[in-house]
């Protein structure tokens, strides 16, 4: 690696409390073994599930979490609406309408260069937010791109709208990776222009689950479907993500490599 490299590490779905352990216990070693320079998770679902609190986010970013990502959970725990305002290294989608609390981008040295982390949710089979490929654009032109390397959490369900928005953005950015399903795709791939891409990096959380949740009500809602609450699984957990090497002199990825680490937590 040369010295104009950087490796970002992106953590998939922090899921409950067994997600939240893996990265206390994890991400130290996973941040060694990768050389990662920064990090940037989604943790939209750390709370059971269900949004965030501020004590839930200051632990990840003791645990070595630079930036956290949210998507459409996020609102589920207003508690953290104060940091999101507040702070700028927990970012909400930033094309929800104006005037909810937070923001959707954020940007922060790393290594003597901008990074820039932005935000988007996917609107098929989702709230029908604004456009994410309008204000995806409109965010990147503004990122002054000498120098800078804009980093793009694209959370959303649909693998078309997924792979649209990073084809859009191709050569824009230097990564465009897709959260929420927390189920880990086998497509990471260099775009065409540069940019790095997968659609979806998988979840920080507990694998034997149905999305992170507890199996027999899963089964249960699906037979009777009866909405009925979902629980995190208790059962050991697995880091999932991938790692961006970025050439800071071109904004654009070199290398994307897709992990899945097991825990014993
Ligand atoms: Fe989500």
């Amino acid at each position: 690696m040369s010295g104009k490299d950087i490796r970002a590490l992106f953590l998939g779905d922090i899921c409950g409390q067994p997600g939240n352990r893996a990265v206390f216990i994890g991400l130290k070693q996973l941040v060694k073994d990768y050389r990662a320079d920064v990090v940037v998770a989604n943790g939209e679902n750390a709370s059971d599930g269900f949004g965030i609190t501020p004590d839930e986010a200051n632990s990840l970013f003791s645990a070595g979490v630079d930036i956290i990502t949210t998507g459409n959970h996020v609102w589920q725990r207003s508690e953290i609406y104060p940091m999101m305002k507040g702070s700028g290294k927990l970012i909400r989608p930033a094309n929800y309408p104006p005037g909810v609390p937070g923001k959707g981008m954020v940007s922060l040295k790393v290594k003597g260069t901008e990074i820039v982390v932005i935000n988007l949710q996917g609107r098929l089979n989702m709230s029908a937010i604004d456009c994410p490929f309008r204000i995806g654009r409109e965010l990147v032109q503004q990122v002054k791109r000498s120098n800078s390397c804009i980093l793009i959490d694209f959370h959303a369900e649909s693998t078309e709208e997924k792979e649209a928005l990073a084809l859009y953005l191709d050569g824009m950015a230097a990564a465009v990776v897709g959260t929420h399903t927390h189920i880990q795709t086998a497509d990471e791939r260099i775009l065409p222009k540069g940019t790095a891409y997968i659609t979806d990096i998988g979840m920080t959380g507990p694998v034997m689950s149905v999305i992170g949740s507890e199996p027999n009500i899963s089964i249960k809602r699906q037979l009777t479907q009866i909405p009925l609450k979902n629980r995190i699984a208790e059962t050991p957990a697995a880091l999932q993500g991938v790692v961006v090497t970025i050439n800071t002199e071109k904004g654009l990825a070199k290398k994307i490599v897709r992990f899945s680490k097991e825990m014993r937590v």
